[in-house]
């Protein structure tokens, strides 16, 4: 028998005190609900939330923490609002930058508009539906105590290539731009370490460096070379290979690596950085991240962490010229939240 239970998932979006309701006009008259629905079979759960708030409020956002359960039960409930089994996983949401959400062209037969509730008043809204009266506190305890429950998805916050094709257009990492005005390089070769959708080859290379970059992921560096003009190719490499597997590398004055080395297996790291230190010509400069003991992907074993006197140790033969470290909860590439130890680090090899 098919598994009889439907997973639903919604969004959470308040602004000004107030919340994201959709309205409904149907059979059991008007009532109100969170944006949302079923997840479909093969989708996440963060792209479901997504999807609904796209389709019942033309909103798109940014799908934070996970903050409430709940479930329907027919049997336990004399089948009031129907025979399906129900999980619903509610999330917090944020709309981006921009987006006002509104009542669709082509809305749901049933669905009538998009409204801004006030927190205090969306118990009287839900007089049809179960689902609304229920959350109210539970809604307003998990608010004040900004309770979270930790949502794990699979250990990539996406495919590659589906990080690649969000982040084609950014423009360089302000690490990088930083870095480049604090260094004075001795000639300009440098060594990106996971290039990835290329915004910072590029520039490098726009800046007159000869690039060469690391990189496992053909569809990135297929990006770079479908941007790279003819007159900078010369100057462009490819080295096509994980860091696990790397051979050798060349030697630069510059070796730049922004959220990547963390994605080198553990025990594979110290043979790849050995390899990295020799690539370092004599006052050749480091600009990277690492990931710290304390980092949610670190502590869930999906990437490689460092503490801070192992980061300090990698660069023992370094002058430190910049260092930081981020401790806090943000969003991911994929929009979730989760916890970030991060430091950061822009060091020059002594002479
Ligand atoms: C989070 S992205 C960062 C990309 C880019 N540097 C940036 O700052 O946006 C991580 C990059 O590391 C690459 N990467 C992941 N695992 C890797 C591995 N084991 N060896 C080499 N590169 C890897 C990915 O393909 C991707 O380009």
């Amino acid at each position: 028998m098919a598994n009889p239970i439907r997973v639903s998932a919604s969004a959470l979006i308040i602004r000004d005190e107030k919340l994201l309701l959709i309205k409904f006009n149907d059979l059991s008259g008007v009532h109100y609900n969170l944006p949302g629905g079923g997840v479909d079979a093969g989708e996440s759960l963060v792209a479901a939330v997504a999807r609904e708030c796209r389709e019942e409020a033309c909103a798109e956002v940014d799908v934070r923490d996970l903050v409430l359960s709940w479930q329907y039960v027919p049997e336990l409930e004399d089948f009031k609002y129907g025979t399906t089994q129900k999980l619903g996983l509610i999330f917090k949401a944020d709309l981006k930058p921009g987006c006002e959400p509104r009542l669709p062209e082509n809305p749901d037969k049933a669905q009538v508009g998009v409204e801004w509730v006030p927190l205090k008043e969306i118990s009287e809204k839900g007089t049809d539906f179960p689902l609304l009266p229920q959350i109210q506190s539970a809604l307003e305890t998990t608010l004040s105590e900004n309770k979270n429950i930790h949502f794990l998805e699979r250990s990539s916050p996406m495919e590659w290539s589906e990080y690649f094709k969000k982040f084609k257009d950014r423009p360089p990492r302000p690490l990088l731009l930083n870095s480049l005005k604090s260094m004075k390089p001795k000639e300009k070769t440098a060594l990106e370490l996971g290039s990835g959708p290329g915004r910072d080859a590029l520039h490098l290379l726009q800046e007159g460096w000869k690039l060469t970059v690391v990189e496992p992921e053909t569809s990135g560096i297929e990006m770079i070379q479908k941007e790279l003009p003819p007159h900078q190719a010369e100057n462009f490499s490819v080295i096509a290979s994980t860091f696990e597997d790397l051979k050798e590398l060349p030697q630069v004055d510059f070796i730049y690596a922004s959220f990547s080395l963390p994605f080198c297996k553990p025990e594979a790291f110290p043979k790849f950085w050995s390899l990295v230190e020799k690539s370092f010509k004599p006052e050749a400069y480091f600009a990277g991240n690492f990931f710290g003991p304390q980092d949610e992907w670190v502590q869930r074993g999906n990437t490689t962490g460092h503490s801070e006197e192992q980061v300090r140790e990698l660069f023992k033969d370094f002058n430190i010229l910049s260092w930081h470290e981020m401790n806090e909860r943000g969003p991911t590439a994929a929009g979730i939240v989760k916890h970030w130890h991060v430091f950061t680090v822009l060091a020059q090899k002594k002479s």
